[in-house]
Formats: structure tokens, C-alpha cells, sequence
């Protein structure tokens, strides 16, 4: 078959520049990688205990597409008690990681040709996801406001589509690249133009645990029947590769996701469902640990960032921090990214795909020993680049 013979949403659509980058640096066998969002930590015991347990309890068949009945009706008092979502246990639906809810997400709220508000810089999956549904995805640059989406950037986004049905948005809270977290009164401002222009917020949450001297909101507590929110334990208990996640939502949408995800993945691995019960009935305080380790390595980072003179945006959650290239470098993030790469053995992710060719984006779900070697190699360049003194 020729390849202009299949979907031309698909064929459009580039593979993850991310997961591109990485690859390519992960070809030197001293790299320190500092790149993709993926906990250092293991996963905690009593929740490997617990998947052990189901195996041997032959936990093995089919379990309902929408997720077990214990999962959903954990994940609905886990997330109500920590950040006061809404969602009773028949409005959960048990995804295979965040990934899958919001793929499962974006194809059963929109139809083609419909606009999605994408504040950016942003995560690059939803962009994809946009194009692979043949929706318009609306970029909105945020960089004077905080990298905080406002009411007015909402207007004037509408007020410059006007041929397009802007159904959508999404929020990324605490956010990746920037670490940014909204505070309660940035959210709820955002309430009335959301529900005045019938957009539906896609809130992905996924590093709602992760948040330092701030409290993590959510969008949905003002708004939870226009409102999808998306969440899982890849971030909070460190299971990135065991994925699991969830979609919350009203009912009747939410029934319309669960269909979407049934044909999809039909559900989530039984045993990694039965070890998330554990994971939400006697794992409130896993992420505490980690968040600790976090907030000290953010610390560093910011403190060393300064001190070299790079600006950054103040990261109050995630593992991330997106910095600033200097200008005297003269470089894009894809060739400031390669030399750290090719000269000093670090790997940090250009920030073009994240919709800034001047940034890069640091994940410090890493150890102090990488980081310091981070915050060498950045000052050798910025000394070789001229921007400091030798
Ligand atoms: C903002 C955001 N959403 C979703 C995901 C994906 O989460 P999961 O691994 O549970 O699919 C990530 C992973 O890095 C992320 O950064």
C-alpha cells in the first residue's frame, strides 16, 4: 500500500520529538539524562505486594472495561479527600496511564474540525492528539502571563478564530515543562468564560501531588460538569510503566469515554488494577517521600540557575524546569541541547517541541549527583559560549 493511501490525520502528525531526542543522546553510553518525565523512585512496596498477591490469587481474567469496582471506588474518595474532586465511583473510568484517558478523551468530546485552546508552552501530546481527531489545535502563548492561561487570552483566541468552534481547552496543572501550578484564584477566574463559551476543560492532573508550598486545585471543583479531569499514579506513586490512570467525568460524557476506551484498550492490566486498590486505600502519603526529595532538588537547580544568571520560570511543582537560553549563545534549543549532549555527556530536552526554540527544559527526577553535572556542563558552555567569565 502507498503511503498516502492511510489517514492523512495520522501521516501528519510527527513521532514524539521528545522521545526522538532522547533516543538519539541515549546513543552515547556516558549520557546523563536528565530528559524524559520519569521518577527515580521505585515503586512502593506495599503496592508491589499487593500486585505479587493478585497474581497469586489468579486475579488473571477480564476484568469490566470500565475498571473494577474497587479501583473506581477508591480512586473516587482518594482524589475527593486529597483535592476534592466530585466524581462518584460510576463516573470514573480506569485508563491504561493519563495517555490513554486523554486519547480516549479528546476522540469522544470533539468532532472534526472543532478548535482546542492548547496553552502553551505545552506538553506535546495534546497537540498530536488534537491533529490525529483532524481538530484545530489553538496554541496560546502564555509567557507574558506566568505561563498562566487568563480569561482575556481565552477571549482573544475566540475573537481571532472566528471561523472555528473552539469546543475545548486544556489545563495542565501543576504543568509540564513549566512546573507552574495555578493558584485558586487563576482557576476559578477562568470559571465564568469557560462556561459562558461552552468550552470543555480537558484538566490533566497528573502532578497534582507534586506541588511545593503551594496547594494543588482543581478546575473541576467549580466546574465538574464540563470539566474531564485526568489523573493516575505514574507521577504521585512513581508507576510509570505499570499504566494506570483515570478519566472522571459527568454522566452521559463520561459513559460516551468509556465506550471510546473499551474499543480501544478494552481496560487496564487486572493485576496493576488490583494493586492501584492498595496504592489509593493505604498510599495517601507515597508521594510525600518523593515530594520531599523533589523540593530539595528544585532548590538546587533554581539556586545554581541564578547564580549562573539564566532566567527560568518559578517552578512551584512537577519535576521540571524550564529555562531560559541565553541570548548571547546564539543558539536554538536543538543545537544548545546537542552540544551539552556532544561536549559534557548531559542530556536536557530542547524546548522547541514544547512550542519555545529558546528554552530548555530540565527534569530533576534525578539524582543530586546528575544534577550537579547538569549545572557543570551548562556553566562550561555559558564560559565557551562567552556568556561567562572563565
Ligand atoms: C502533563 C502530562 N500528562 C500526561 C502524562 C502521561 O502520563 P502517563 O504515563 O500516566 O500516561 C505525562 C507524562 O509525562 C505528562 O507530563
Amino acid at each position: 500500500m502507498e503511503m498516502n493511501e492511510l489517514n492523512p490525520d495520522v501521516l501528519l502528525v510527527q513521532p514524539s520529538a521528545l522521545r526522538v531526542f532522547d533516543h538519539e543522546i541515549s546513543q552515547d553510553p556516558e549520557i546523563i539524562k536528565l530528559t524524559l518525565g520519569e521518577p527515580d523512585f521505585n515503586v512502593p512496596d506495599h503496592v508491589k505486594q499487593a500486585a505479587i498477591a493478585s497474581i497469586n490469587a489468579d486475579q488473571s481474567h477480564y476484568p469490566y472495561f470500565w475498571g473494577i469496582q474497587a479501583l473506581r471506588e477508591a480512586a473516587s474518595t482518594y482524589y475527593r479527600e486529597k483535592f476534592g474532586y466530585q466524581y462518584s465511583a460510576d463516573q470514573i473510568v480506569c485508563t491504561v496511564g493519563a495517555t490513554e484517558g486523554l486519547s480516549a478523551t479528546f476522540k469522544t468530546l470533539f468532532q472534526p474540525g472543532e478548535g482546542v485552546l492548547i496553552p502553551a508552552p505545552a506538553y506535546p501530546v495534546y497537540k498530536a492528539l488534537a491533529s490525529i481527531n483532524h481538530l484545530v489545535p489553538i496554541m496560546v502563548d502564555t509567557t507574558e502571563t506566568g505561563c498562566v492561561l487568563t480569561p482575556q487570552q481565552v477571549n482573544e483566541a475566540i475573537a481571532a478564530h472566528p471561523d472555528v468552534t473552539i469546543k475545548g481547552v486544556v489545563i495542565t496543572d501543576p504543568s509540564n515543562p513549566t512546573g507552574v501550578v495555578y493558584s485558586k484564584a487563576q482557576l476559578s477566574a477562568l470559571v465564568p468564560v469557560f462556561r459562558d463559551h461552552q468550552i470543555w476543560v480537558i484538566s490533566d492532573e497528573i502532578y497534582g501531588e507534586l506541588t511545593y508550598g503551594v496547594k494543588h486545585y482543581s478546575l473541576s471543583q467549580w466546574l465538574p460538569d464540563q470539566t474531564i479531569v485526568i489523573n493516575g499514579l505514574s507521577k504521585s506513586h512513581a508507576m510509570t510503566g505499570w499504566r494506570i490512570g483515570f478519566a472522571f467525568g459527568p454522566t452521559g460524557v463520561i459513559d460516551q469515554i468509556a465506550k471510546t476506551h473499551q474499543f480501544q484498550v478494552t481496560t487496564p492490566t487486572s493485576i496493576v488494577q488490583h494493586a492501584a486498590v492498595e496504592a489509593l486505600t493505604h498510599g495517601q502519603n507515597d508521594a510525600a517521600v518523593m515530594r520531599q526529595v523533589y523540593e530539595q532538588r528544585c532548590q538546587y537547580l533554581t539556586d545554581s540557575l541564578t547564580k549562573l544568571g539564566i532566567s527560568y520560570v518559578e517552578p512551584k511543582g512537577a519535576f521540571y524546569i524550564f529555562m531560559k537560553i541565553p541570548e548571547r549563545c546564539h543558539q536554538d534549543s536543538f543545537t544548545f541541547a546537542r552540544q551539552l549532549a556532544k561536549n559534557y555527556h548531559v542530556g536536557l530536552m530542547p524546548g522547541a517541541p514544547f512550542g519555545d526554540s529558546q528554552a530548555l527544559r530540565i527534569s530533576y527526577a534525578s539524582s543530586n549527583e546528575n544534577l550537579h553535572a547538569a549545572v557543570d556542563a551548562l556553566t562550561k558552555e555559558l564560559v565557551r559560549d562567552g556568556v561567562l567569565a572563565k
